[in-house]
């Protein structure tokens, strides 16, 4: 007899690997949380995070790939965060010139300020071209983005005000990234530039190109960011940069700390990590599913130990395996999913 909840588990694609950005502070557990289970630590990563953001400080989210370091910037910059103001600026596939050239890279952080708010400010009455083109505007025109309530959704018409009346080229964009970030902090709020693809320059078949980039990056844009801006940033630092010689010089430096992502400790983080994913596609109004009601203990385990197993296998591997397990299940007709299922999508896995 197939059970009605793991179709509908299915049906509402609760493990989706790889869910749209901004919902992943939803799905988000807080390492704070699973890190404890074992061993206990707590505050080395959430609260170490927005402690030294609301410092105004550089900080390096290091992990591997799908290990979740958008997921912890994400749900630490989520929408609802009182007083940090988050200013997304994707960098990795930016002309070069933005991560060699200071001025250029200042240049760059008006212009995606600047997008940033027109994004994500409802439509104005006769606006000026620079707006959201027609092509794209439709995924905006519904609301205000709900991270700006109360004062941040003020601050952000005064930044766009702001930003249209500015110079934004050569040394003048200087002048203009400072009125912006001192608007910000005039209204108690922290700006904080999100760097959150940094880690995409990892070593490619070539190399070189990429390495360069990435030593500019850690040499050049850090620096700026702290003596000509000196605001608080998170940055995505993907582990194989660990040991290049522009990451070291810039950690304890223009970094000023680093937040390094662990691993889970065992099954109970990994059942913790599931329910997260199976409160959050719940339907409205239905009583959350308890995950024993879904998991035997035998599949959680094996989960964890399978994940455990490989260095490579990330906390993204794992909710890879959740959805292939919970595929094999259903097409079995089974009641919950045991470690069959998962032993059957890890061979999937391994295809
Ligand atoms: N603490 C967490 N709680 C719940 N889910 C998590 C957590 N961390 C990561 N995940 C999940 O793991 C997957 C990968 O996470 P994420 O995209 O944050 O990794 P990443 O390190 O940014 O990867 P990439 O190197 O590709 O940028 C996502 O599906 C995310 O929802
Ligand atoms: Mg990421």
């Amino acid at each position: 007899m197939p059970s009605d909840l793991l179709t509908r588990l299915q049906a509402a694609n609760a493990f989706d690997a790889a869910p749209v950005l901004h919902e992943l502070h939803e799905l988000h557990v807080p390492f704070d949380e699973l890190g404890a289970l074992p061993p206990p630590v707590v505050g080395a990563w959430e609260q170490a995070l927005d402690a030294a953001l609301r410092r105004g400080e550089r900080v390096a989210v290091l992990g591997a790939s799908g290990e979740g370091k958008s997921s912890l910037m994400q749900y630490v910059l989520r929408p609802t965060v009182e007083a940090l103001f988050p200013l997304p600026i994707p960098v990795a596939l930016a002309d070069a010139s933005v991560t060699r050239d200071p001025i250029s890279f200042v240049e760059h952080v008006v212009a995606m300020v600047e997008r940033h708010v027109v994004h994500s400010l409802p439509a104005r009455a006769g606006a000026t071209g620079r707006g959201p083109s027609s092509n794209v505007a439709h995924s905006y025109k519904w609301s205000v983005a709900p991270e700006l309530m109360g004062v941040k959704l003020e601050v952000a018409r005064e930044v766009q005000a702001v930003v249209e009346n500015s110079p934004r080229t050569g040394t003048e964009a200087v002048v203009t990234a400072q009125l912006l970030l001192e608007v910000i902090a005039q209204a108690g709020l922290v700006a904080t530039l999100v760097l959150d693809d940094t880690d995409k320059w990892v070593r490619g078949p070539t190399g070189q190109v990429d390495s360069e980039q990435r030593d500019d990056f850690f040499g050049t844009v850090v620096r700026v960011i702290a003596e000509h801006l000196g605001c608080a940033a998170a940055v995505a630092v993907h582990r194989s940069y660990a040991n290049d010689d522009a990451y070291r010089a810039a950690v304890g430096g223009f970094l000023s700390s680093v937040v390094d992502l662990p691993r889970l400790g065992g099954p109970a983080a990994v059942s913790r990590l599931l329910e997260q994913r199976q409160r959050v596609t719940q339907l409205p109004g239905e009583p959350g599913e308890p995950v024993d009601a879904v998991w035997s203990p035998e599949a959680l385990e094996r989960m964890h130990q399978a994940y455990a197993a490989g260095a490579g296998r990330s906390l993204r591997w794992l909710v890879q395996l959740a959805h292939l397990g919970l595929a094999v299940a259903c097409d079995a007709g089974a009641a919950r999913i045991e470690q069959r299922h998962i032993e059957a999508g890890l061979r999937e896995l391994a295809d």
